[in-house]
């Protein structure tokens, strides 16, 4: 391939490098694979409405993230065992995350450590957690996660089983045995067994708790003084139970489509759950971002911000760092470039009217 254009073209690159087993677990999403096609192909629906001559020669994308600045409203989502990817894994998203001046969210399940990913050097560095039905592991891990310097917490609360990935059972997918997921390494829950379907599957049903409830928001905040992101609400009903349970932001998000099958594309849910958060906490969003256009459209629609989880990986795996520092420059670029196409030169004059979607164009009369 050529000069890399977007960032999609990391994808074709990586199913070309990596294991089939490996590649798969990546890509794939939940059973029919309709919603993880259906986060793409809403974006495409959404379409702008730029305004014109405005003097966009200075183009502010700054952001504060619970209070911590970053250079722009693009940040990385935590994807798993990025060691499978490249033998750099966690520690080279690490590194492009802090050079690009955004937040890495490191996965509970990463192959390098809370401990390893902070000695990487400074950066702004959020935790996902998984929790575990031995909840002294929980404890543990969130205190750890706490001292080494992590920032806030994204509790994953659509996983109480794993979704079914076809391609993971057809490939008996499992931790390549060289690899472990390090933050459990001590703990005996670092390996992944060989089962007779997805190895992940089987391990998520031994050990993740199943009972997860929204009184354990409030027992998770009881143990850490990290703000907690809920991660995983699609709806207003529970936009509204995670501002009473005291959270400190939302992330619309549907796991990447590999848990529920059908379930809307989270930029179609994004301002449903924006106006029942009501402004009290800020939402944000992840899935199918692969353009700057993207990015602008999720903030038209009241995202403070979004997470960008598979490309990373498959950067990573075409490229290691340089991979992700490249895919977080041309998402950048592109953002700037739709923000001066859509006479915009900050994030506070994104507004709703940059946009319509397929509801405003079924409104008999126009909404502006
Ligand atoms: C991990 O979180 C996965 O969805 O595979």
């Amino acid at each position: 391939m050529g000069e890399i254009t977007n960032i999609m073209e990391y994808q074709v690159i990586a199913k070309q490098k990596l294991p089939k087993m490996v590649y798969d677990y990546y890509a794939s999403g939940a059973e029919d694979e309709w919603t993880l096609k259906e986060n793409r192909e809403a974006f495409s629906r959404i379409l702008f409405r730029p305004r014109i001559l405005i003097d966009v020669s200075k183009i502010d994308m700054t952001t504060t993230v619970l209070g911590f600045k970053i250079s722009m409203p693009i940040m990385v989502a935590p994807t798993a065992m990025q060691k499978m990817a490249h033998p750099d894994g966690e520690y080279a998203t690490a590194r492009a995350s802090s050079a690009a001046g955004t937040i890495m969210t490191l996965s509970s399940w990463a192959t390098s450590s809370v401990e390893e990913v902070v000695s990487t050097g400074p950066g702004i560095r959020f935790f996902q957690l998984y929790v575990y039905k031995d909840r002294k592991v929980v404890e543990q891990l969130v205190r750890r996660a706490e001292r080494a310097g992590f920032k806030a917490i994204a509790l994953t609360v659509d996983t109480p089983r794993l979704g079914r990935r076809e391609a993971d059972i057809k490939n008996r997918f499992v931790l390549p045995p060289h690899l472990t997921l390090k933050n459990f390494e001590g703990l005996d829950l670092g390996k992944m067994d060989q089962a007779n379907d997805s190895g992940l599957a089987s391990y998520v049903a031994g050990q993740i708790d199943r009972t997860l409830s929204w009184k354990d928001v409030k027992w998770l905040q009881s143990i850490t003084s990290m703000p907690i992101l809920v991660k995983g609400v699609i709806t207003a009903e529970d936009a509204r139970l995670a501002v009473h349970s005291g959270a400190a932001g939302i992330i619309v998000s549907n796991h990447g489509a590999r848990q529920l099958d059908y379930v809307p594309a989270t930029i179609s849910a994004l301002e449903e759950v924006v106006h029942a958060a009501a402004g009290r906490i800020p939402v944000y969003l992840d899935g199918g971002v692969r353009r700057g256009t993207d990015v602008f459209k999720a903030l038209a629609l009241g995202a403070a911000g979004v997470f960008v989880g598979r490309p990373v990986v498959m950067a990573l795996a075409a490229e290691g760092e340089a991979g992700v520092r490249n895919l977080l420059r041309m998402l950048r670029e592109e953002f700037e470039l739709t923000m001066a196409l859509s006479g915009c030169t900050s994030l506070a004059e994104i507004t709703r009217s940059h946009v319509i979607t397929e509801t405003d164009r079924l409104r008999p009369t126009p909404r502006l």
